[in-house]
């Protein structure tokens, strides 16, 4: 029997995985639940990557809940990804309604611009349901759960991890930071992360703006010996391959395993980003206040045409979410934000995740094999 190749890095050894590549944590979807919930996470864990949780947004009990349901899908390592406040400087008291939040700290221009928003897609506005869990407490909480229920990794794309590391570590959770520049992944190494991943402007979701090709190199002269894996337009052996290259121990990868079938999204997310080529994405702080990169759609093309600033991150995501909530009740998906990298334009194929993960290692073993690239000739 012919035995699969390995393709080992001191990522693998140091998380206790078959292959360095990790499913990004992907949450906080009106419609959607989030992307990466127990299912993707349990197969990408048991395909040999280590899966990861989207939990932002999550209460408690379903943070519980959902741990539990991986624990039970999987042996194999995986982690949980949660946006940490602190990076919410203006975060209102706690004990506020969303509503009430949105009364004291919203402009009114800003509302009056989203209720005729509402009023031109038909939609009638309802008051979100939503509770305001973007503390310092609820993160606290958050990874005492973690550290209960024995994860072994802790991830976190908006925040500073001062605070988090010696909570995480003193539990024996490892602790990984995401950064888009280098002033940021400095950041993380200070406060004593074990992994940063660089991630370029091409990814899904919140991105920053520098690219991946320049910005992973960078990131692992700056942090050495700090392990970097890179992020941000991967999708298959060839982007693994070109991150190791420049010097990453690994990848963490979004947008292609959205093309997983154990996926969580809805139809109308799966048909936009089967016909996206790699320009109908775009980058708007309309949803939350930060750059996040999405599949364009009407109501983020409005904002941005308006002129109208974003507001800082809290804020704006108060300003929101009444709308968020009212289009996911009468399901206008397509209104609502999908975020997606660049690359959706050559992902084209729903697969399950482990072909998904195999197709990429052996893409990069493939690769790696050859002595040079396909087209490339070293002449003397
Ligand atoms: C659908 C989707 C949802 C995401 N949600 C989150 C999130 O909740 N928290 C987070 O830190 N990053 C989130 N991200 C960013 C990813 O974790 C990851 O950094 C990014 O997808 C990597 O780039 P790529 O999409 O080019 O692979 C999301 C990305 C996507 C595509």
């Amino acid at each position: 029997m012919n035995k699969r190749k390995v393709l080992h890095t001191e990522l693998c050894d140091m998380l206790g995985i078959e292959y360095p590549i990790l499913l990004a944590g992907m949450g906080g979807l009106a419609g959607e639940g989030h992307s990466a919930q127990p299912k993707l996470v349990g197969a990408v864990s048991n395909a040999g990557g280590m899966g990861v949780l989207g939990a932002t947004g999550l209460p408690l009990d379903e943070l519980r809940a959902e741990i539990r349901e991986i624990k039970s899908l999987t042996d194999k390592p995986f982690g949980v990804d949660v946006l940490l406040p602190s990076a919410l400087a203006e975060a209102p008291p706690a004990d506020m309604s969303l509503a009430e939040m949105k009364r004291k700290f919203v402009p009114k221009e800003h509302i009056d611009f989203v209720e005729k928003l509402a009023e031109d897609y038909g939609v009638t506005l309802a008051e979100t349901k939503q509770e305001f869990i973007f503390t310092e407490e609820h993160s606290k909480k958050q990874i005492q759960v973690m550290l209960e229920e024995g994860v072994p990794l802790f991830c976190s794309a908006v925040g500073i991890l001062e605070w988090v590391v010696p909570m995480a570590h003193e539990g024996g959770m490892k602790v990984l930071g995401l950064a888009g520049n280098v002033r940021g992944a400095l950041r993380h190494k200070k406060a004593g992360a074990d992994f940063i991943v660089a991630q370029g402007h091409e990814a899904g979701g919140h991105t920053g703006r520098v690219s991946t090709f320049a910005l992973i190199p960078q990131v692992v002269d700056t942090v050495s010996p700090t392990p970097v894996l890179a992020a941000g337009g991967i999708g298959d052996g060839r982007g693994l391959v070109a991150s190791l290259a420049l010097g990453a121990v690994g990848v963490w990868v979004g947008t292609a395993f959205l093309f997983a079938e154990e996926a969580s999204i809805t139809d109308i997310h799966r048909k936009m980003m089967m016909d996206a080529t790699e320009e109908d994405t775009a980058v708007s702080r309309v949803w939350t206040g930060k750059t996040l990169r999405q599949i364009k759609n009407p109501i983020q093309e409005a904002f941005d045409k308006s002129g109208m600033p974003a507001l800082p991150m809290v804020t704006q995501v108060l300003l929101m979410a009444d709308l968020i909530d009212s289009l996911a009740d009468v399901e206008k998906y397509d209104l609502l934000c999908a975020p997606t990298g660049q690359i959706v334009g050559m992902l084209k194929e729903t697969k399950p995740a482990k072909q998904i993960l195999d197709d990429m290692v052996d893409g990069a073993i493939k690769l790696l094999g050859q002595t040079l690239p396909d087209k490339v000739r070293i002449e003397s």
